[in-house]
């Protein structure tokens, strides 16, 4: 179909049950997906259990015997032997197939000691092969100051002449040796026969290991097709299993807070400990940040019904926000880490919660906190800066990116939190604030689209001086947080949108993504890297603006693309450096909740559902049907139960859509119209009254059709 987006509205007011009868559900709910095709892109283990898949056979070095032993813990066991120096180390790598996290066990068969102790095993864990070294790529004893690390990257055992089994505990076996680190987040396991020489006697490098079975007892959430409250397909494998692998990514980082298993700088925290929480990092980064959960939390609603992973966070940083307003990003450095931005998205992940599981209670009893972050932080400095912020200190911000001034992001993002606070101020009845922080949106809006806006190249300006200019001037970079926020936040009209969005994407194409800058004044590497996280907004900006959901598949493609088929695959990554390489080797944790952008993007944009009101009391559904995408269905789970699509698009320029909302909701669904021809759209096999309106700038160009009530509706456009 080819669509050219007139602006022709077709309104139309659809009463419940019409046109509906038996054999047209039937055929209805098989549109919908009611099957459990999708059940195979689950990315999941089965139970909290896990078994390696494989052993890496090119990699056993030394006298390794029945090395397969171990993934069958009914056959015989797997016998590491080393009867002194002259023999090699023995060696194995165990693959568990995909990234997993959580505490290892392994069940060993007994030991025999070469000399006077028991025979050690060395453990090293890693997420990729390439950092899979006789140290871990991380752990959180690196994260230590020296004399409180427990290891230094290598888990030890002293192994037991008599069979037993052994757990992955954080501590020592003997006082303050033969230690271990505790949680892992890998892919790969090294095991050889070793002791540390500050581990003796308790541990020696020489005897013989006999291992009948490893085991991994999953952390994270469990998220088994069972727990599916939303989920997503569509014509192309790719974005479908990308979806599921988003999902499993942010799974991987739902864990329960502990302090032996949180990040330890100082981030142990008596208010968060025992609850559960939606982590930045499986491996790394193991304290919840607000400013992840931007794009995390989106994925975690729209796959399971697990709301408190995101609630904790929100109550226990509101909680700890200081005198002038500013609410810390995490509880590290107990709650002292100086974010910039992450207060502001403290606001937009609130407003975001309410909209989608209508908890107006927690909004009411944190808006007072709401209040003073944008009043009391943001806006006292307004006026002395022009009505723009404009950021003095040393803060960092998602990235502790080297910049300070009129930054074009910072501004963006408070013209969204500004805006998304009035919505809400809206819904709790707040009329004074609403309107407040509505008009203070609109002037930061034509503020920083007045002062940078760079019209040489149709872009914003990154917005604050090159490093070696300091003062009020503006450096010729372009920053892909700020032109995507913009567009989001509303800043710019759409032919504005479009010029971006060109701008920017021809201008930092990597073949793994989009680089967050399109230039390198402000730190060397900045034009090749790329973080899934920021790009979201950015994507979401192109399926947001008509004509350019085409760049945004294609953007996809390299971004989740290149992330799904190299090591270790499945999970999507914190960031991207040069020639495609984790951006900070193997410190860089390769699963993290704020790179599954990939999941909001198909099912607000592509199965088009979003909240319109807390709870999805109202709501709208209206896919974006531009690109090659043919056909979409899928499932978002609501509070008042889920809202089902599914949409195709017909070989002669016509298009189905079918919905099923729960009782008692309501919405507005959009449909795509060419404007050409003779189109008429049929609501339930009535002809829907079509009313040509003025210029409307409704981002997919579509059809929009009223609905007033929940129920299964089937939408056709025929020519
Ligand atoms: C092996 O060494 C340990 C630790 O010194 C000792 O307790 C154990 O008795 C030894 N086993 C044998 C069979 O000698
Ligand atoms: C395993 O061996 C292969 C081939 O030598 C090598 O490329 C790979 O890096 C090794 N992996 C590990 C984890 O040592
Ligand atoms: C790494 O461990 C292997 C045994 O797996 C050993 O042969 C090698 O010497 C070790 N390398 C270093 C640098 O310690
Ligand atoms: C780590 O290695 C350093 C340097 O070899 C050593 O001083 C320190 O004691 C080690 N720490 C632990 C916990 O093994
Ligand atoms: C951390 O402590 C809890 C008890 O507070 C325990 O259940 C858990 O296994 C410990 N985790 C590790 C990795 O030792
Ligand atoms: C964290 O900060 C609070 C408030 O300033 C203080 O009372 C507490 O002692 C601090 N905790 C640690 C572990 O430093
Ligand atoms: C606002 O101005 C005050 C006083 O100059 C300063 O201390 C504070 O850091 C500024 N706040 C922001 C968010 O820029
Ligand atoms: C922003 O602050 C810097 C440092 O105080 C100052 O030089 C600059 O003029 C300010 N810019 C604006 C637009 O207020
Ligand atoms: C979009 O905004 C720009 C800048 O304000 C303006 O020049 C242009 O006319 C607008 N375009 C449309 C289609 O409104
Ligand atoms: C960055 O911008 C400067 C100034 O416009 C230009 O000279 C330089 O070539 C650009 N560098 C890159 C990597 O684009
Ligand atoms: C869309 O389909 C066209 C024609 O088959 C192809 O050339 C293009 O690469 C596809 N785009 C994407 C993003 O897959």
């Amino acid at each position: 179909m080819a669509v050219s987006y007139l602006k022709t509205a077709i309104v139309a007011t659809i009463a419940a049950g019409i046109g509906c009868n038996a054999a047209v559900l039937d055929k209805r709910e098989i549109a919908l997906g009611g099957g459990s095709d999708w059940h195979k892109y689950v990315r999941s283990p089965a139970t909290s259990i896990v078994k390696p898949k494989a052993i890496l056979s090119a990699n056993t070095t030394g006298d390794v015997a029945n090395p397969n032993g171990l993934l069958d813990s009914h056959g015989s066991p797997t016998v590491l032997t080393r009867k002194g120096s002259d023999d090699k180390v023995p060696s194995m790598v165990v693959d568990f197939g995909q990234n997993v996290v959580g505490i290892v066990s392994i069940n060993f068969a007994g030991s025999t000691n070469s000399s006077e102790g028991f025979p050690g095993l060395k453990l090293a864990f890693s997420e990729t092969q390439q950092f899979l070294t006789n140290t871990s790529d991380f752990t959180r004893s690196d994260n230590m100051p020296e004399g409180e690390k427990l290891t230094n990257g290598t888990d030890q055992i002293a192994v037991s002449n008599d069979p037993y089994t052994w757990n992955d505990k954080t501590g020592c076996q003997y006082d303050t040796k033969v230690c271990s680190d505790g949680v892992h987040g890998f892919r790969y396991m090294k095991i050889w026969l070793d002791a540390l020489e500050n581990d003796a006697p308790y541990a020696q490098p020489y005897g013989s290991v006999s291992i009948s079975n490893i085991e991994l007892e999953w952390s994270g959430y469990l998220g088994t097709p069972d727990t599916f409250t939303g989920w997503f397909e569509c014509s192309d494998e790719d974005l479908t299993q990308w979806w599921f692998d988003g999902v499993y990514t942010a799974d991987m980082g739902t864990d329960i807070f502990l302090a032996n298993e949180t990040d330890p700088r100082d981030s142990a925290t008596p208010t968060l400990e025992g609850k559960e929480v939606l982590f930045d990092g499986a491996k790394r980064d193991r304290d919840p940040y607000v400013g992840d959960l931007g794009v995390a939390a989106l994925t975690s609603y729209l796959s399971h019904d697990n709301p408190d992973s995101v609630r904790n966070i929100l109550a226990d940083l509101a909680e700890h926000q200081r005198d002038d307003g500013w609410i810390p990003p995490a509880s590290i450095n107990n709650y002292t880490l100086n974010l910039y931005d992450y207060p502001m998205w403290w606001v937009v992940c609130t407003v975001d919660m309410v909209m989608y599981t209508g908890d107006t209670d927690f909004a009411a009893q944190y808006y007072d906190v709401m209040r003073k972050t944008l009043d009391n932080y943001y806006g006292q400095n307004l006026t002395s800066t022009g009505g723009l912020l404009n950021k003095t200190n040393g803060y960092g911000d998602y990235a502790f990116l080297p910049r300070s001034g009129v930054i074009t992001y910072y501004n963006a993002l408070y013209a969204h939190a500004l805006k998304s606070a009035a919505k809400l101020a809206d819904i709790l009845g707040h009329g004074t604030d609403r309107d407040t922080w509505s008009s203070r949106a609109t002037e930061v809006d034509e503020k920083l689209l007045a002062r940078n806006w760079d019209a040489s190249v149709g872009a914003f300006y990154d917005g604050g001086p090159c490093p070696d200019k300091p003062g009020d001037t503006i450096c010729d970079v372009h920053a892909q947080d700020g032109n995507g926020l913009a567009v989001l936040a509303g800043t710019v009209n759409s032919s504005l949108a479009t010029s971006l969005l060109d701008y920017y994407g021809k201008s930092t194409a990597r073949p793994y993504g989009n680089a967050f800058y399109d230039n390198d004044s402000l730190q060397a590497g900045f034009s090749q890297r790329v973080y899934a996280f920021i790009s979201y907004f950015e994507l979401a900006a192109r399926f947001a603006t008509k004509g350019a959901a085409g760049s945004a598949y294609e953007e996809l493609k390299r971004l989740y693309g290149w992330m799904s088929t190299h090591d270790p695959e499945i999970t999507f990554w914190e960031g991207i450096g040069p020639n495609g390489s984790p951006y900070e080797d193997g410190f860089t944790s390769m699963a993290h909740g704020w790179s599954t952008g990939i999941v909001p993007l198909m099912s607000n944009y592509v199965l088009g559902v979003k909240p319109t009101g807390p709870g999805f009391k109202t709501w709208e559904i209206c896919p974006v049907t531009e690109g090659n995408v043919t056909w979409a269905r899928g499932q978002v789970g609501t509070p008042h139960g889920p809202i089902k699509v599914s949409w195709s698009k017909k070989d002669s320029d016509g298009f189905e859509l079918h919905i099923d909302t729960p009782t008692g909701t309501s919405g507005v669904v959009c449909v795509p119209v060419t404007g050409s021809k003779n189109e008429q759209v049929y609501v339930d096999g009535t002809k829907a009254e079509a009313e040509v309106s003025a210029a409307t700038d409704e981002p997919t160009g579509a059809a929009k059709v009223i609905k007033t009530s929940g129920g299964a509706h089937e939408i056709l456009v025929s020519v």
